[in-house]
């Protein structure tokens, strides 16, 4: 269990305390939040309201949350801890038989977030102040960051019409564990400077199309993780970039864009994946 343990809180980036105990006989993993409280109540309240979606393949469910003790300093809770394959292992364990099941899943996923989405106007200004945010934030050296930031500032001249309402806010491989029950568990949901279902289509992007999950990984795991991602695409990623062209644009710049603070200066893999992410990003438009 130590081992397990330990494993958890490695994966975990946020600088959150994740914990695995044995509570009657089941084990739980108790997590402490330290930083953004309110923001973090907010993100676990849409974990707990989350409402189980059937699919032709995964049923998705939110992991459960119970034993929620809310101080001044910090947040814990508790989550019956979930026994299935999630982040980077799922790209290079996962057969083709999951990743099809995943594909068919995110789409089922992704249509249902929209169709329960409501369309408003939503002011340039918004994401001009999120990139003013971003950039006095920003202390590193990256020649594409400060490009990558013009570019948003300039796309965020204009007006958009933004599908709003619910979203996971972190929909990366990282925040899902698919079991051997054939369900999709979400959690680590993270309420967003703009709650639209678009959040989720540009989290994927992150995974999907510039594979942020297995960015760390040896060559050949890497390249398995690509082939994976090829093979689980959900093609309502592409629908709705092309529904939601300038939306889902500025958004998914503006996604990249918040990673460049909290990238360490000693973490070049992450700050080269970052400059050729938003390299793509720049030039694809
Ligand atoms: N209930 C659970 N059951 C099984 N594993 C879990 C559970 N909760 C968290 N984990 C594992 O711990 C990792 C980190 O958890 P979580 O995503 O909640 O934390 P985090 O600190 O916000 O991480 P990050 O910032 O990297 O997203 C997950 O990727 C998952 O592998
Ligand atoms: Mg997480």
């Amino acid at each position: 269990m130590d081992k397990l343990n330990k494993k958890i809180q490695a994966a975990s980036h946020s600088g959150a305390k994740l914990n695995l105990n044995r509570r009657d006989g089941r084990f739980v993993v108790t997590k402490v939040i330290y930083d953004s409280i309110a923001r973090a109540n907010n993100s676990l309240t849409k974990q707990a309201q989350f409402n189980e979606m059937r699919t032709g393949a995964y049923n998705i469910c939110s992991v459960p949350v119970s034993d929620i003790s809310r101080q001044p300093d910090c947040l814990e809770f508790t989550m019956p801890f979930i026994d299935g394959i999630g982040g980077d292992v799922i790209t290079y364990k996962g057969n083709k038989s999951v990743a099809d099941s995943l594909r068919v899943t995110l789409n089922a996923y992704l249509l249902n977030v929209l169709s329960m989405g409501k369309e408003e106007v939503v002011l340039g200004d918004k994401f001009s102040e999120k990139l003013q945010e971003i950039k006095a934030k920003y202390t590193g050296s990256s020649l594409v960051v400060p490009l990558a930031i013009d570019k948003a500032y300039e796309l965020a001249q204009h007006n958009f019409i933004f599908p709003m309402g619910d979203c996971h806010g972190d929909l990366t491989l990282s925040n899902i564990k698919v079991t051997q029950d054939n369900k999709l568990f979400l959690f680590d949901f993270l309420e967003g400077f703009i709650e639209t279902p678009l959040q989720d289509v540009v989290k994927l992007k992150q995974d999907f199309d510039y594979g942020w999950s297995f960015r760390h990984e040896k060559k050949n795991l890497a390249l398995k993780g690509k082939m994976f991602c090829e093979s689980a695409y959900p093609d309502m990623i592409s629908t709705i970039s092309r529904l939601y062209k300038s939306e889902v644009e500025l958004l998914e710049l503006i996604n990249l864009l918040r990673i460049a603070p909290y990238i360490k200066s000693t973490d070049e893999i992450t700050q080269n994946w970052l400059d050729n992410a938003l390299s793509k990003n720049i030039h694809s438009n």
